[in-house]
């Protein structure tokens, strides 16, 4: 699946140079072994990287801005023309709009929906209500995805302590990203994480690759191994967005195509992040 790069392939990071003419020594210096980047993986340029973390940074304000508004009684359409409104003010587009048909600006996921909730002038909020609200910008051509958590009026404990260990396996995830780990060092972390509290992780959804396109590769699962998958390289652009069930990690999709929830009605929680692979690290594009 990964093959060694030798010295005249294109250099891992991007540049567009030979590999020998680019990263080998410093590889070598290292004791690193460089793989070829996957198929369809971008290593993103700089100025991509300026672009993508704009746009990220859209995507982060219009969140804040719902934490400020969002309270009970409010329905989900609002939700979604506000996140429209503030987008197109901004000179950016929503990225779900149309995205693959489906209807809307942003999703709206409530309680047992585990993402795709379609936003409608029908639902209104009520107090106990657990809500994910995912926001995709595109702004100059380039994607930043981050959904957060908003918990409406007073909420269960147990839903509480959901969406909290939730947004821990996120973090947790995220601090899984470094150049030299794999992809299954991130699922590793959030899986043994969320299992320790009994809940389970969802199979059907996982994060990606973002920035340039919407969804691009590679899939970054939010279960596996220590040590699997590809190994991350500076540059590289993706999500991470545990999807976190208190019963099973079956879902089911209504008839309307889009809105997925889990197979027992059980509560489902999520939070998304946009990141980079840094030099020594990561950088958290949409915080
Ligand atoms: N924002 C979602 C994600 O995190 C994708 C939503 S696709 C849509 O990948 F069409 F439902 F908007
Ligand atoms: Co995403
Ligand atoms: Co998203």
């Amino acid at each position: 699946m990964e093959h060694r790069l030798s010295r005249n392939d294109p250099c891992w990071c991007g540049s567009g140079k030979k590999y020998k003419h680019c990263h080998l020594k410093t590889d070598r210096a290292s004791q690193r072994v460089a793989r070829r980047v996957p198929r369809g993986v971008i290593i993103k340029t700089e100025a991509q990287i300026a672009g993508i973390r704009k746009s990220s940074q859209l995507t982060r304000k219009i969140l804040d801005m719902l934490e400020t508004r969002i309270e009970p009684g409010l329905t989900t359409e609002q939700i979604n023309t506000w996140v429209h409104e503030m987008t197109v003010a901004n000179g950016a587009i929503p990225a779900p709009l149309n995205y693959r048909g489906f209807p809307k600006s942003t999703c709206t996921s409530i309680n047992e929906v585990i993402c795709h909730g379609i936003p409608s002038p029908e639902r209104v909020l009520i107090e106990g209500d657990i809500l994910n609200v995912d926001v995709t910008c595109i702004l100059d051509g380039y994607y930043g995805d981050s959904s957060r958590m908003y918990l409406i009026g007073e909420v269960s404990e147990e839903a509480r302590q959901l969406v909290a260990v939730t947004r821990e396996c996120m973090y947790l995830g995220i601090q899984q990203v470094k150049a030299g780990n794999h992809v299954g060092d991130i699922g590793y972390a959030i899986q043994s994480y969320a299992e320790g509290y009994g809940y389970s992780v969802v199979r059907a959804f996982v994060g990606h690759g973002t920035g340039i396109q919407f969804h691009e590769p590679p899939n970054i699962p939010h279960y596996g191994a220590p040590g699997t998958g590809i190994e991350l390289v500076p540059n590289m652009v993706f999500t991470i967005e545990p999807m976190i069930n208190i019963g099973t990690y079956n879902v089911k999709i209504l008839d309307d195509g889009w809105t997925s929830l889990t197979a027992d009605n059980s509560l489902s929680a999520q939070w998304e992040h946009t990141v980079r692979v840094t030099n020594n690290g990561v950088e958290i594009l949409t915080e």
